[in-house]
């Protein structure tokens, strides 16, 4: 379960409120969008103007990070930096998304900047780097192999997606949720890919990418995903049993989901 911008359909999106809340809400990654400041901090917004989620105006690469650190980004709460949201990590145990918003505007510098971020706080190997900028997804392996990667893409390639991981060096695929197919996913794995589709809510859609395979799933509302996760679970229990011992088993099952809902596989 990865938490799209924290638990963006409950809390303002990409906020410390917003991470803490997707670990509450079961979510065991916490995706994340980085550009560059000014003065060159990893700030963690989604767009690459403040427009729309703070009360700033502009685009992000012309503000200093005590500017950045001034404005509210919903509910009071301040931009963070990827530094901060390290640190918080690391406490709690959480593996960090990091999405590299390299585009429409490219930042010079800014995949060094992530690596030397992990490495000062021994994150290195607790998170996966993502981007649409399958480059910069590409220079971030080169500079460190040992970070996790993935490509995001939204189409469907006549090969799962695997020629662009391979052209990238990722570890991931991440396609569009509309583009998962069960065929595309057992060729992703038989080609040592993971494959986690984001972002998405409905509960329907949830349910046929489950079926489908996927390693991961991003939502904007982790305690719906892990419902669907639950009944899921439930339900191919409940098949695979002898009918005689269903009905103490279904009895069981909610405790155990219960569980595996909290963020048990962490
Ligand atoms: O998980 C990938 C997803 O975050 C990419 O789309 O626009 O929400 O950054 P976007
Ligand atoms: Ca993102």
């Amino acid at each position: 379960m990865v938490g799209h911008r924290g638990a963006m359909g409950h809390c303002p999106e990409n906020t410390m409120a917003s991470f803490e809340r997707g670990l509450e809400l079961g979510a065991d990654w916490i995706e994340l969008d980085v550009h560059l400041s000014a003065d060159g901090a990893l700030v963690v917004i989604h767009d690459e103007t403040l427009d729309r989620t703070t009360n700033g105006h502009g685009l992000v690469r012309e503000h200093t990070l005590a500017e950045l650190k001034a404005l509210d980004a919903g509910d009071g709460q301040p931009i963070p930096t990827l530094d901060q949201v390290l640190v918080w990590a690391h406490s709690r145990n959480a593996i960090v998304d990091i999405e590299i918003k390299n585009a429409p505007l490219y930042y010079e510098g800014i995949e060094e900047a992530v690596v030397a971020c992990l490495n000062q706080h021994d994150m290195t190997e607790e998170v996966i780097v993502i981007s649409f900028d399958h480059a910069s997804v590409a220079r971030v392996k080169e500079l460190e192999p040992r970070v996790a990667t993935g490509v995001l893409y939204a189409c469907r390639p006549t090969d799962a997606g695997i020629g662009l991981a391979r052209a990238a060096g990722a570890d991931a695929v991440l396609p569009h949720w509309a583009y998962v197919t069960p065929s595309d996913v057992a060729a992703a794995h038989a080609a040592g890919l993971s494959v986690a589709p984001g972002s998405l809510n409905k509960t329907e859609v949830l349910r046929q990418l489950i079926a489908s395979g996927v390693d991961a799933i991003g939502t904007n509302h982790p305690d719906i995903l892990r419902d669907v996760l639950a009944s899921a679970a439930n339900a191919a229990r409940s098949k695979d049993e002898p009918s005689s011992d269903k009905e103490t088993s279904r009895r069981g099952n909610v405790s155990r989901s219960n569980t595996s809902a909290t963020g048990g596989s962490k």
